[in-house]
């Protein structure tokens, strides 16, 4: 669906597709343990979010050098535009990339050839955001902090993300707070398997201005409640919730009742390789399998633009909010 829209849940390790991974393993002299791309795609068949890590997290050894990100930026680029993406927030796995020897000035300076030609090249404007990874330590999260102090004005905030089950946001206090006082952003998985509580402690701990996910919240009257009165915008990702099986069928997300809670959705792709669909897919998903209507969609599109970190240029928004109300279905 070409709708425009924001998209603030996007993991760009997750827009790796089986084409681009033989392509860079052949370049990099990487083996990876499947016979062709067709034989990878039938591996895409997860029971639950810590099934899919493990292959996400595999295939990231073909990405080595700064072209390998900045070609995969590009193509997810590519792919968004097409689908009415007008503004993208990029999580990225920073400790994912060091633990295989690559640095972080690899991984930014990389993603950065892609992104600083963004808008001219694909109508794209973008932003970072790194990512820790919640089943590492706390001490392991601040020196990944430590170690993108000379990429913070590529970086506009933190999130967490990986295994949630186990891994309370409250672990990550401090290094929340030092990115605070570096003037980070702040967002959180939480409420993707993990329970409502979770939600409360990424509020109350970190911080954090958007939850990641946040499915789980419908269990707790009283933090919807909270999210609804101070408009906490959730991340949700349909098609992942599906293929992650925290949602039986697509018929059965809870995305309608959240609407109608007067929740602050937005509609996004998480790991669009891995899941089926990138955004305009899941808002077209969501559309037939919910039966949305075009005002809903509206919604979620406003939405995504509300919540995304333009401050800087309160225009570029006002502007995309425009083509949204003006969007003929
Ligand atoms: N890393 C990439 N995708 C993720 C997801 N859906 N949940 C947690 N961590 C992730
Ligand atoms: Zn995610």
């Amino acid at each position: 669906m070409s709708l425009p829209k924001a998209e603030l849940h996007l993991h760009i390790e997750g827009t790796l597709e089986p084409e681009l991974a033989f392509e860079l393993a052949a370049r990099n002299g990487v083996e990876l343990p499947y016979a062709d791309t067709d034989t990878l795609r039938k591996a895409y068949r997860f029971e639950d979010l810590q099934s899919f890590l493990n292959l996400y997290y595999e295939l990231m050894a073909v990405l080595r050098t700064e072209r390998d990100f900045e070609d995969l930026a590009n193509a997810y680029l590519a792919r968004a535009a097409a689908q009415g993406v007008r503004h993208a927030e990029i999580f990225f796995d920073p400790q994912a990339h060091l633990a295989r020897g690559v640095e972080m000035g690899t991984v930014v300076e990389g993603l950065g050839r892609a992104l600083e030609h963004s808008q001219a090249v694909h109508g794209v404007s973008t932003q970072l955001i790194m990512c820790f990874l919640r089943d590492e330590s706390a001490e392991s999260a601040l020196e990944t902090l430590e170690a993108a102090k000379p990429y913070l004005d590529r970086i506009v905030g933190v999130g967490l993300d990986s295994a949630e089950v186990g891994h309370p946001p409250a672990k990550f206090r401090e290094v929340y707070e030092a990115a605070a006082a570096m003037g980070l952003r702040r967002v959180a998985h939480a409420g993707e398997e993990g329970p409502p509580e979770y939600i409360v402690e990424a509020l109350d701990v970190l911080g954090v201005e958007r939850i990641d996910h946040g499915l789980r919240c419908m269990e707790s009257p009283t933090l919807v409640e909270r999210l609804v009165r101070d408009r906490v915008p959730l991340t949700l990702c349909p098609l992942s919730n599906v293929r992650l099986r925290t949602v039986d069928v697509l018929g059965d997300h809870p995305l309608p009742a959240m609407l109608d809670a007067g929740l602050m959705c937005t509609v996004n792709s998480d790991d669009p390789a891995y899941f089926g669909g990138y955004a305009g897919d899941n808002f077209e998903a969501v559309r037939v399998a919910l039966g949305l209507g075009e005002e809903q969609l509206r919604e979620l599109a406003r939405n995504s633009f509300l919540a995304s970190f333009l401050e800087h240029d309160e225009g570029l928004r006002a502007r995309y909010l425009a083509e949204v109300d003006a969007y003929e279905f």
